[in-house]
């Protein structure tokens, strides 16, 4: 049986960012079960609906086929001014449309933030979370994973603490629970 695939999208475009380093910690934690990779939003230009369709920028139509194709999505983002990055923001608008039918509806998603202070970007959390009910993805009800005081935690461009690593993995097996459901039910239709 061929592993889950999870597509890792970073809310951070900066080399030593602690949001990444999350997602390549938890792609080799996880990799005797699912495979993640990581899908660089750098190239993605800022939304304009004059431009979005058949004819979107290539990075857009790359980000939307690597959605469709992964079995779900992992997102770590940082916390910015009590909320999410410009940049994911920017990125989720485009995979959104169009609205309500697009390659994110129905696609299990895992939430992260983190912070190198005390709230773990929990502000950004939940901002994340609303946008993504926007777009009918399947979010991971529980747990919330926030990740406080991430530089401590994180060695090589990767998290590497016991107990973030267990508590994050924990959520990723809910999220291949919910890929596994889905597939089950899509085997029973
Ligand atoms: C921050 N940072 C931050 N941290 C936080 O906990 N709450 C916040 O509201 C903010 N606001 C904020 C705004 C801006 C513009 C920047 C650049 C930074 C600090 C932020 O958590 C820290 O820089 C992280 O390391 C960013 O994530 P990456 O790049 O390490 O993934």
């Amino acid at each position: 049986m061929t592993k889950p695939s999870i597509l890792g999208l970073s809310g951070s475009l900066r080399l030593h960012s602690a949001s990444t380093a999350i997602l390549h910690g938890l792609a080799s934690a996880v990799a005797d079960k699912a495979r993640l990779d990581i899908h660089p939003l750098s190239a993605v230009p800022l939304y304009n609906a004059d431009d979005d369709g058949e004819m979107a920028p290539v990075s857009v139509r790359e980000l939307k086929a690597a959605i469709l194709a992964a079995d779900g999505v992992i997102i770590v983002s940082p916390e910015y001014n009590y909320g999410m990055p410009g940049v994911l923001k920017n990125a989720i608008d485009w995979a959104s449309r169009p609205a309500y039918s697009s390659v994110l509806k129905g696609k299990p998603v895992l939430i992260i933030t983190s912070s190198p202070g005390a709230t773990g970007g929990v502000r950004a959390q939940i901002q994340v979370r609303e946008t993504m009910a926007a777009t009918l993805s399947r979010v991971v009800a529980h747990p919330e994973v926030v990740i406080a005081d991430v530089y401590q935690k994180i060695s090589d461009g990767r998290l590497v603490d016991a107990a973030a690593l267990a508590f994050t993995l924990g959520a990723v097996d809910s999220l291949l629970a919910e890929i596994d459901l889905l597939a089950g039910r899509a085997a029973d239709r």
